[in-house]
């Protein structure tokens, strides 16, 4: 009898610690996966940069909420106001790391600037096709350059 209590003691035991091991590995991929969500935020794995954000991230910043308001107004039917001249500066804004732009980063920014364009020409019945293409352009440089924020920038799809 007092065999058998031991073989018990000791199944429990075991029973225990091996769910005591399970719940700790689902706790470790649970942090990993909010690692990466935060990583995602942005496309550097390591914290912002400490001197400020870069010229570029903060041109992106504005891209992303000039599209989003853009969105709102070609969804009600409205030709955009005046060309965002500021945009151009795509070209020469400076990255956070010197390596992000790497030697494709001229197409992917040209065929940016020339759908931006077509879009401020646009006829009324064409500005969402072309609304689209312009984000299309975003999420292809992305695709190469910084795949973080793509999910974010998929959405602003009409
Ligand atoms: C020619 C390439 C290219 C195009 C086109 C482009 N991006 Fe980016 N984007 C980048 C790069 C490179 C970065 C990283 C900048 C850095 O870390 O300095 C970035 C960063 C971002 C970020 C993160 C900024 C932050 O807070 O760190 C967002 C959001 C973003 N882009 C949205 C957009 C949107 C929206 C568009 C289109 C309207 C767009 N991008 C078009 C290359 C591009």
């Amino acid at each position: 009898m007092v065999l058998f209590l031991k073989n018990k003691i000791v199944v429990v035991a075991v029973l225990l610690a091996t769910v005591l091991l399970l719940a700790q590995c689902s706790n470790n991929e649970k942090q990993a996966g909010e690692k990466a969500v935060t990583a995602e935020a942005s496309c550097e794995k390591k914290p912002l940069n400490p001197n400020g954000d870069s010229e570029l991230a903060l041109l992106m910043r504005n891209m992303m909420s000039s599209s989003q308001s853009l969105k709102e107004k070609i969804k009600q039917g409205n030709l955009p106001e005046t060309f965002p001249e500021e945009f151009l500066k795509i070209h020469t804004a400076l990255p956070t790391d010197s390596e992000t732009k790497k030697e494709s980063f001229e197409g992917f920014a040209n065929s940016y600037i020339s759908n931006l364009q077509a879009l401020y020409h646009s006829p009324k019945e064409d500005l969402s096709k072309n609304y689209n293409a312009v984000i299309s352009a975003c999420a292809s440089c992305h695709s190469e350059h910084c795949p973080g924020p793509l999910g974010a920038i998929n959405k602003l799809k009409i």
